[in-house]
């Protein structure tokens, strides 16, 4: 099955609505040319979620290729959550993704595999595709544990989710020690776990859904590495900090066919 590639950008604390406007726009026009930038790739942006509103807008009205999404959803419907935000609030912003368990989440606001598991069915809820963030630190990389350790962690964001919904997912592997540090996984590093987490997924469904997931890599991805992770039979994406914000980057690494030539 051919799986469209996805590039989605998480800005995490960065940029006001203003700034996010902007950006888009800018992302947007060096994207214009929409039927070869968005033909086989979603490219999807992940603001604040203050500036959700200001980018629902303006995608709306320029008509604009664009996706977007929120950096995390609350695992509540309603009800006394302060500062909590929503499936239902985040759907009515008209999100297609939601990033669930990003580390950052996991490693500063404690969230357990249990509670991206009951954020992940949040998601599907409201409609709204959870890209389902994995990954080992350094510790479990330096003792040859990363597979295991990502496996558990897939297998805890997806317990009890039914295939109907689990055939829609989005996991991104994204080794802790790769984010923000300029370190990039090498190709082979990203193979081996996104090909494990689908062969883990032909184990809890099937191998046809399997087949159908789209699993991204994600850690310190540029324009410069982009083509060689995307030359690797699993890695169906990328995850991409950092390098989101500036939207000239951006822009190159949605556009990785381009300098996939000559690997
Ligand atoms: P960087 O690309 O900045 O390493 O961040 C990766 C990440 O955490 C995306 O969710």
């Amino acid at each position: 099955m051919a799986r469209t590639p996805l590039i989605a950008g998480n800005w995490k604390l960065n940029l006001d609505h203003l700034e996010a406007t902007h950006t888009v726009q800018k992302l947007a026009w060096l994207l214009r040319d929409a039927k070869h930038d968005f033909a086989d790739v979603e490219v999807a942006i992940l603001p604040s979620f203050t500036s959700l509103r200001s980018v629902q807008t303006l995608v709306d009205a320029d008509r604009l290729e664009v996706k977007y999404g929120a950096q995390d959803i609350s695992a509540h419907v309603s009800g006394a959550y302060t500062g909590e935000v929503a499936g239902s609030q985040l759907a009515k912003l008209g999100c297609d993704f939601v990033a669930v368990g990003h580390s950052e989440r996991r490693q500063y606001h404690a969230e357990t595999d249990e509670v991206v598991a009951s954020k992940t069915k949040a998601a599907f809820d409201n409609g709204i595709i959870p890209i389902v963030c994995v990954g080992e630190g350094l510790d479990i990389r330096k003792a040859g544990d990363q597979v295991s350790y990502t496996l558990a962690q897939v297998d805890g964001a997806l317990a009890g989710l039914p295939a109907d919904r689990a055939k829609d997912v989005v996991i991104a592997y994204e080794p802790v020690w790769a984010i923000g540090t300029g370190e990039v996984a090498t190709p082979a590093d990203a193979q081996e776990v996104c090909g494990a987490i689908r062969g883990r997924l032909a184990e809890l469904y099937d191998a046809e859904l399997a087949d159908g997931v789209r699993v991204l890599y994600g850690g310190s991805v540029k324009s410069s590495s982009i083509a060689q992770l995307m030359a690797e039979p699993d890695v169906d994406g990328a995850l991409v900090g950092g390098a989101s914000l500036d939207p000239e980057e951006f822009a190159k690494i949605a556009r990785f066919r381009a300098h996939q030539v000559g690997l």
